[in-house]
């Protein structure tokens, strides 16, 4: 059996893997509280693709499949002919490496995973889903940069074009990364705004490094000339606001606005939410600033559409995670299917390799609409990692 050799060989190779330095992102710490019981609960989780029926079945706006086959074109079109000049953006996602051993104490092992034609230890895994994130990014939006915040004692060495590393003081330990996420969020939109005067413009896109953008998002920049900062929203009173994406205008009115909102978004993440630094306390601060608000209507999460809304002092707009944030457990449930023009796919919690599976496939048959039904027929599946 294949499993059996890995075992040995990680048996055999045991000490020298608790030696590694251990990688760590964002992503792994974020999970969703009923991800993380099921995690705790199900040790039945697979360790390869397991396809079902895609949700959305018969619904005229949402994508049609025949196993991983679409019926439908998605709005998918990198090298289309655009009415607009693009926009310039960046991405940037907060990573670190850490060398603690105590990733060791969470999910007890450094198994090792095979994904296509590659394995991966726990280790190389974050990097293989760094990597992931950036392909997609390359693909769907070619001219755009990505950026890494990271911690300046950590040794992270990604080369790869139009992908640097930046590196903001900061504690990046496990049980603070959310928290850092922030500050460093916060840290880099003021070394940005000392730069604007002789800085080239950007667009900037703060997103979690377990996404795949699959689609050009420079248009919201075009389409909504009037925010100062994007999120995204769902149907969900307890956690209406995912952290996982934050769009900010590149002007020094948006980054400056973007800054202050943030900032007050760290103080009640702080004040009010301190003990879940390690989950969710960034997404009950945002929302709780955002419904702190007299005058925001809730009742405008029930529908998913993008809306303008005046909070603090910028101008917020809300984008439906439907499209901007689609998860595959919710995709499979409350989002009923994946909408046509769905932009970016979040793997959050026990889907990573959901997220490696997805690169893999495509890389052989690049069709993104079709790798868009192997991600919904198996949404619903937990995955080992
Ligand atoms: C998507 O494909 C299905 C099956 O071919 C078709 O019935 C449906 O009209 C298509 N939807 C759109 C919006 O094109
Ligand atoms: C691109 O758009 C321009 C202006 O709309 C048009 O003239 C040109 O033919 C288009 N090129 C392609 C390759 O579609
Ligand atoms: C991690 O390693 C660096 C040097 O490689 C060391 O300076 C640092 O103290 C270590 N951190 C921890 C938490 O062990
Ligand atoms: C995996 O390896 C096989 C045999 O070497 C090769 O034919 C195939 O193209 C590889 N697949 C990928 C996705 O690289």
């Amino acid at each position: 059996m294949r499993s059996c050799s890995g075992w040995r060989r990680l048996l055999f190779c045991l000490p020298l893997v608790f030696l590694l330095p251990h990688l760590l992102s964002v992503m792994e710490l974020h999970r969703e509280p009923t991800m993380r019981d099921q995690h705790k609960k199900a040790r039945n989780k697979f360790d390869h693709l397991v396809l079902g029926p895609a949700a959305g079945e018969g619904l005229p706006d949402r994508l049609q499949c025949q196993g991983v086959k679409a019926l439908n074109k998605t709005h998918f079109s990198a090298s289309s002919n655009r009415s607009y000049v693009a926009e310039s953006i960046a991405f940037v996602t907060v990573f670190t490496v850490y060398n603690s051993s105590d990733i060791s104490k969470t999910s007890g092992s450094s198994d090792v995973t095979t994904v296509g034609n590659s394995s991966y230890n726990k280790v190389e895994r974050s990097i293989a889903i760094l990597n992931v994130f950036i392909n997609f990014i390359q693909v769907a939006m070619p001219k755009s940069n990505v950026i890494i915040l990271t911690d300046p004692a950590s040794d992270l060495s990604i080369n790869r074009d139009k992908v640097s590393v930046y590196p903001i003081q900061g504690e990046y330990s496990r049980d603070k990364l959310m928290l850092q996420r922030i500050r460093s969020y916060i840290a880099f939109l003021e070394r940005k705004l000392e730069d604007h005067s002789r800085d080239h413009m950007h667009n900037y896109i703060f997103v979690d490094s377990d996404i795949a953008v699959v689609n050009d998002l420079g248009q919201v920049f075009h389409d909504y000339p009037d925010f100062h900062l994007a999120l995204t929203f769902r149907n969900n009173k307890q956690q209406p606001l995912n952290s996982g994406f934050i769009a900010v205008r590149g002007t020094y009115d948006g980054m400056s606005r973007a800054k202050v909102f943030l900032q007050q978004v760290l103080e009640v993440y702080i004040s009010k939410y301190s003990g879940a630094s390690r989950m969710l306390g960034d997404q009950l601060a945002l929302a709780w600033v955002v419904l702190s608000d007299a005058s925001f209507d809730a009742k405008r999460f029930a529908k998913a559409q993008p809306f303008l809304k005046d909070i603090k002092g910028a101008s917020v707009l809300f984008l439906p995670c439907a499209m901007y944030n689609w998860t595959p457990p919710e995709g499979a449930g409350q989002f009923h299917g994946m909408p046509l023009d769905v932009k970016v796919v979040h793997f959050k919690g026990s889907r990573k390799r959901l997220m490696l599976e997805s690169w893999n496939f495509f890389s052989s048959s690049p069709n993104i609409a079709d790798m868009l039904c192997l991600i919904l027929s198996s949404g619903r599946i937990k995955y080992d990692f």
